[in-house]
């Protein structure tokens, strides 16, 4: 069984989704860690990422996997495990530029489907009930406030020792949020059969327990 969580950044997809899956006994994909792991590679590689011919020429060569663990999948770049350096804003603002790219969308998405074909899974993004797992038999998609996502991303890096503004979070929040909803491949947006969370005013167990209860009840076939 599939099961999809997408929204935007700062819904509480990762943390919920996670947990979600640790409570079902499913496999977890971040599959912003491998949009993640391409712009880290990016940045290596000095590509430029606005660039789509020098994107889809380079990418071939860019070694990138998706290795399933006891609970979630691990992100490997060149069999390296990447997850240390790819939360911050500098590769945020990378992969989300990297994301409207074709070609990054297309390398990845055969990596994702083969994540859903190995078992029971929770698969967090922006598509993965649109364009990833279109047959998915659970959906889901957490939204909250602007504000509410940018207080809680700013926590997350306060918390994680960087020191950022609060007004810059918001500011790279809301220049995300334009290119993902704005790009002509695969925008963020709800599928048609997701359900709507908004989680502005829900503790993460509040929502945790409510796609558990939806989950099992899809499962009972209820
Ligand atoms: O969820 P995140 O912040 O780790 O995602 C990083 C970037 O990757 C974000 O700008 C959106 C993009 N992304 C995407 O386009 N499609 C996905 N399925 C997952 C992430």
């Amino acid at each position: 069984m599939v099961v999809t969580v997408d929204g935007p950044g700062g819904a509480g997809k990762s943390t919920v989704s996670r947990a979600l899956a640790d409570r079902l006994g499913f496999a977890f994909l971040d599959t912003g860690a491998l949009y993640r792991a391409v712009a880290l590679a990016a940045s290596w590689d000095q590509v430029e990422a606005v660039d789509p011919e020098a994107v889809a020429a380079w990418l071939p060569g860019v070694d990138i996997k998706a290795q399933p663990g006891p609970h979630s999948f691990q992100v490997l770049l060149q069999g390296r495990d990447v997850e240390p350096f790819i939360r911050n804003e500098h590769i945020s603002q990378l992969a989300s530029q990297l994301s409207s790219q074709p070609a990054v969308r297309t390398k990845l998405l055969e990596l994702q489907r083969s994540a859903g074909r190995a078992g029971d899974l929770v698969a967090e993004g922006r598509d993965m009930g649109t364009v990833v797992f279109p047959d998915a038999e659970a959906k889901f998609f957490l939204t909250a406030s602007q504000g509410e996502r940018a207080r809680r991303r700013w926590l997350e890096l306060s918390q994680a020792g960087q020191q950022v503004e609060f007004d810059e979070v918001l500011a790279d929040l809301e220049k995300r949020d334009q290119r993902d909803e704005e790009r002509a491949i695969s925008p963020l947006r709800p599928a048609a059969d997701a359900e709507i969370v908004d989680t502005s005013h829900l503790s993460f167990g509040q929502v945790v327990e409510h796609l558990y209860q939806q989950v099992t009840r899809v499962r009972q076939g209820l």
